[in-house]
């Protein structure tokens, strides 16, 4: 069964990307170095599927030990994962790509950087618990 998983860095209060990339592109500090030294090393080996923005942000050199996938509205979820039965997945985003497949993800590893700044694409809490809202009861 293909195992179907997520790995992202978000921002403090959840910024994803900005004008096609990373809000916190060029940053030299350490938390953000390290955080993309880990993408890669948590990837390698495996197969990355995302939007076209976000798998053309794959450099070349990342290629080379790993899959990457492009995936488009009319690519059908149970396509990918017959493609790539017995391998694990990392579905790559960008939002709207998690949205639909968040519900196939059994495993979200999500880093939180030290980032406050602008952004335009921003990550949905409501992709980890598929909209369920806890029944809440107030004594
Ligand atoms: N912080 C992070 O970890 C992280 C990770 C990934 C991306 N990002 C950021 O997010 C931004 C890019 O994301 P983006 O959403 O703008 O563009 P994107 O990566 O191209 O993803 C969105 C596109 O994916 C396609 N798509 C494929 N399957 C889909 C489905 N089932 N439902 C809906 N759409 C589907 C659609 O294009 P078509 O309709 O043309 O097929 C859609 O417009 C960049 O700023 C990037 O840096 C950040």
């Amino acid at each position: 069964m293909t195992d179907i998983r997520v790995i992202c860095a978000i921002g403090l209060r959840g910024q994803l990307g900005l004008g096609g990339g990373m809000p916190w592109e060029g940053d030299p500090r350490r938390e953000f170095r390290e955080d993309v030294a880990r993408f890669f090393d948590v990837t390698r080996g495996h197969v990355i599927a995302a939007g076209p923005v976000t798998a053309r942000s794959i450099p070349d050199f990342a290629r080379r030990d790993r899959t990457v996938v492009e995936l488009r509205s009319q690519t059908r979820p149970e396509d990918l994962f017959a493609r790539f039965a017995d391998r694990v997945v990392f579905i790559g985003g960008g939002p709207p790509v998690w949205a639909a497949y968040a519900r196939y993800v059994r495993h979200w590893d999500i880093t939180r950087l030290p980032y406050d700044g602008a952004a335009d694409r921003w990550f949905d809490p409501v992709w980890l618990t598929g909209g369920s809202a806890p029944e809440v009861s107030v004594r």
